[in-house]
């Protein structure tokens, strides 16, 4: 490996350290660049630039590699639980089974909300996105907690709101949707697991006895665990840039949340279903989506397909693609949208159009289908995916806290007009 790169401006040389990761990604550190020359670098969507360094999650785009604190992807979803994976993430190990116990202990004791959060869902429209609510509901923690703000936190004080943001989320994102569908509120239940309890949440009737599915359960662990950490994905970007200003970790998920939403980031799983819902309502035949989708002059788009950093395949995407098979299999569901789906997936997996432009299906292909078997609605895709990233973003404020990283602040190159005297309005 080179040990330092040349940069010639102006015919001088200037010498920058070249470093690598423990996986042998290599970086020129830049970090005096515009100290020594003036000079900036300009790289539009961050394609080269790397934000940060980070113990926390390792991909590799070339060859399909995802894995959390050294752990690959594929153990993780086979022989974990969401649980202990975000202690994984935030803590950077695995938990004895003590410590897994004490972690699902306090996250259970902590599900309720203030009864003040429940006021304010009132003051939303009945029909407003889930996603609108979750991240202003997330952000109004920071106002029930107000200490949360403090720039000096300590450890057990981080831990606390840790904590609480990982049991309140589930509470809340539950009764997003029960707000939504005009159905009455249920408080969680400490007997049950996380994802069981979020279940309960979501699906159960004071009228009727609710019966929890393992199935779903497990299927549920599986899709968390799938979108637990991403590295340093536009949302992640987001938590941290928003936290580097020593803003309180609810406001800054908050803002991932928003981040996330997008309909380029986490809201692609509902485009997903759209898309899939809008192919069948025009009869299902989608040789013809092909087709517009490879036209230019189109402007259809395929959902779900290719993605920015891996080149060859989403290796989560391979896991939900079996998950999906299973669980449509096991809840014995004949979905129509499946069918359109695997003919999508066909066509993009054999078509030299999609080959060559590595348009491969992505994790959010797949998962809207699953979310559809287990009974989510279109809405919650989204929401559900926050659910699931939360441990990573707090692992990524964590880390930032505590490496004590500057505040990000990019710089520009200026594109606008030069000096001008101001014109009064009169002689313009
Ligand atoms: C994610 O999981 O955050 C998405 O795949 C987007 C990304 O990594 O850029």
């Amino acid at each position: 490996m080179a040990e330092s790169a040349e940069i010639i401006l102006d015919g001088k040389s200037y010498p920058f350290p070249v470093i690598e990761g423990t996986e042998h990604e290599k970086a020129i550190d830049i970090a005096k660049l515009r100290d020594l020359t003036g000079y900036v670098t300009l790289d539009s969507g961050y394609k080269n630039t790397g934000a940060t360094k980070s113990a926390i999650t390792f991909l590799d785009g070339e060859e399909g590699i995802l894995r959390y604190r050294g752990y690959p992807i594929e153990q993780l979803a086979e022989q974990s639980s969401f649980i202990e994976v975000a202690y994984l993430l935030i803590y950077g190990k695995l938990p004895t089974q003590a410590e897994l116990d004490d972690f699902s202990h306090q996250i259970t004791k902590h599900t309720l909300v203030h009864e003040d959060v429940r006021k304010i869902f009132d003051g939303f429209p009945s029909a407003a996105h889930p996603m609108a609510i979750l991240s202003s509901l997330i952000c109004s923690l920071t106002a029930f907690y107000p200490e949360s703000v403090a720039p000096d936190l300590s450890k057990e004080e981080i831990d606390l709101n840790v904590i609480r943001l990982m049991a309140k989320i589930s509470t809340i994102a539950a009764w997003t949707y029960k707000n939504n569908m005009g159905h009455p509120l249920n408080y969680p239940r400490n007997d049950l697991d996380y994802c069981s309890n979020f279940l309960y949440m979501m699906f159960s009737f004071p009228t009727e006895k609710y019966e929890i599915d393992t199935r779903i359960v497990s299927a549920l662990n599986k899709l968390l665990i799938l979108h637990a950490d991403h590295e340093q994905n536009c949302s992640t970007s987001t938590v941290r840039l928003v936290g580097s200003a020593n803003a309180s970790l609810y406001g800054s998920v908050s803002a991932g949340i928003n981040a996330l939403w997008g309909p380029l980031h986490g809201g692609a799983n509902q485009e997903v279903l759209e898309m899939l819902q809008a192919i069948q309502r025009d009869g299902g035949d989608t040789s013809k989506f092909i087709a517009k989708a490879k036209d230019k002059n189109d402007s259809f788009r395929l959902m779900g397909f290719g993605h920015r950093v891996y080149k060859n395949f989403d290796p989560r995407a391979k896991i939900i693609k079996k998950a999906a098979d299973e669980v449509l299999a096991a809840l014995g569901i004949d979905d129509p949208l499946l069918k359109i789906a695997q003919e999508l997936e066909q066509a993009a997996l054999t078509d030299q159009y999609f080959i060559e432009r590595k348009l491969y299906p992505n994790v959010d292909f797949y998962s809207g289908i699953i979310y559809r078997a287990i009974g989510i609605p279109t809405e919650m895709f989204t929401v559900m995916f926050a659910l699931g990233r939360l441990p990573g973003w707090i692992a990524q404020w964590k880390e930032m806290r505590e490496n004590k990283e500057p505040i990000g602040r990019p710089r520009q190159i200026y594109t606008g007009e030069t000096e001008r005297n101001y014109v009064a309005i009169d002689q313009r």
